[in-house]
């Protein structure tokens, strides 16, 4: 995948991500601005992470768009898997979902896959899963979606209902094409290789639920797209619709290179962090800037490779005039890494806290969203 150093699948992400050449290799389409204006059109602005193409590539979200408007029930399916507390990077999709909740007023399915990271996290117990599964629940409902519309469930206790549609889905997928897609090998454990069939199954249980004809669109990085083109083969052989999707970059994490990932804990600003230690994070980020600010003067820095500007660009300066002008006293040396550093900290810390005062709410809502 990629080229020989770089590594993508949903359990691994490993050096520069080509994105280009990601819209090859997986065969999604990229976000065009046909698509974007009708998005705009419909919510009546184009999200921060639409315009700034966090979002880049989608399928069939064309299609998808087509059946709202002739009345097909246009629903959302999400998820996350729970192996530790939620990071800025998991948050990604979740606001672009809720920004379509809000457009479409579509149903949003939300999996929480307890048995995934039970089975590929070694050192995982399924009491600590459940502890963390509890606790990203929250940070979930804090995003603040739609409870009259909005269904979680948990893979371990939700099991009736998905079993019955991962079983039809597991038989049409052969070991050969699970190997394939996700690079399983002799000592991948069991279950690991049916749990596709688990992932698939949300994309088929609006309909089953409802009785009624449903297309789901899922938004998600695209580390998750393996699963969809397994989704999408099987789909028709079972009498349903294939899922569409829409697919973001990763947000990088602190350091230099590599994205945001909760098994570098150091890489990541966790919901869970005091918004002083969040800010503080960011104070300590690599950034593009010159070693000494003679040679900042002189040369410039490099926004491009900047984590504090991606942050800044990709989320948090929803701005157009003020990003740029950043970017372009960054790159003509007018502009120091302290400046920027202390107003992406400000942000932050102010995200953080507004998260958490939402999140401690979440605890009294929180059996509203629940699908048992
Ligand atoms: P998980 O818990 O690893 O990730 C949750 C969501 O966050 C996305 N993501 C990121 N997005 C931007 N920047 C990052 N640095 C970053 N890191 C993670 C993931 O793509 C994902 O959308 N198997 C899934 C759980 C799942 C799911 C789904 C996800 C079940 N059904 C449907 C999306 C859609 C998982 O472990 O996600």
């Amino acid at each position: 995948m990629q080229n020989k150093e770089s590594i993508l699948t949903p359990w691994e992400v490993k050096g520069e991500i080509d994105y280009d050449a990601l819209i090859q290799q997986f065969g999604v389409e990229p976000l065009g601005q046909d698509l974007l204006d009708r998005l705009e059109k419909r919510a009546g602005y184009l999200h921060v992470l639409l315009r700034r193409r966090m979002f880049f590539a989608h399928r069939e979200l064309g299609d998808w768009m087509d059946s709202y408007e002739k009345g097909v029930q246009a629903v959302l399916y999400t998820g996350r898997g729970p192996s530790g507390n939620t990071h800025l990077g998991h948050l990604i999709p979740w606001i672009l979902t809720k920004y379509l909740q809000d457009a479409f007023g579509s149903d949003l399915y939300f999996q929480i896959t307890d048995d995934e990271k039970f089975f590929v996290n070694q050192n995982l117990t399924l009491d600590e899963i459940s502890g963390y599964t509890k606790d990203n629940i929250l940070d979930i409902v804090a995003v603040g979606f739609d409870p009259e519309k909005t269904k979680i469930f948990t893979d371990l206790t939700y099991t009736k209902e998905l079993y019955n549609i991962a079983a039809r889905v597991a038989k049409h997928v052969t070991f050969s094409t699970a190997k394939a897609t996700f690079g399983f090998s002799d000592s991948s454990n069991i279950g690991i290789i049916f749990f596709p069939a688990v992932q698939a199954a949300p994309c088929f249980l609006p309909q089953r639920l409802t009785g009624k004809d449903a297309h789901v669109i899922i938004p998600c990085a695209i580390d998750q797209d393996p699963y969809w083109r397994i989704t999408r083969d099987v789909a028709p052989k079972l009498g349903y619709r294939k899922p569409a999707g829409i697919f973001s970059k990763f947000i990088p994490g602190l350091g230099a290179g590599g994205k945001m990932s909760a098994s570098m804990p150091e890489t990541a600003i966790f919901l869970s962090d005091s918004p002083e230690v969040g800010a503080k994070k960011i104070k300590n980020a690599f950034t593009g800037g010159q070693p000494t600010i003679k040679e900042q003067k002189e040369k410039g820095g490099n926004p491009e490779m900047c984590v504090i500007y991606s942050y800044l660009y990709s989320l948090f300066d929803e701005d157009d005039k003020a990003v740029m002008e950043t970017y372009n006293s960054c790159k003509s040396g007018g502009l120091f890494c302290g400046t920027c550093k202390n107003r992406l900290a400000g942000m932050v810390k102010a995200f953080l806290e507004e998260h958490q005062r939402k999140r401690e709410k979440a605890k009294k809502e929180v059996d509203r969203f629940l699908l048992k």
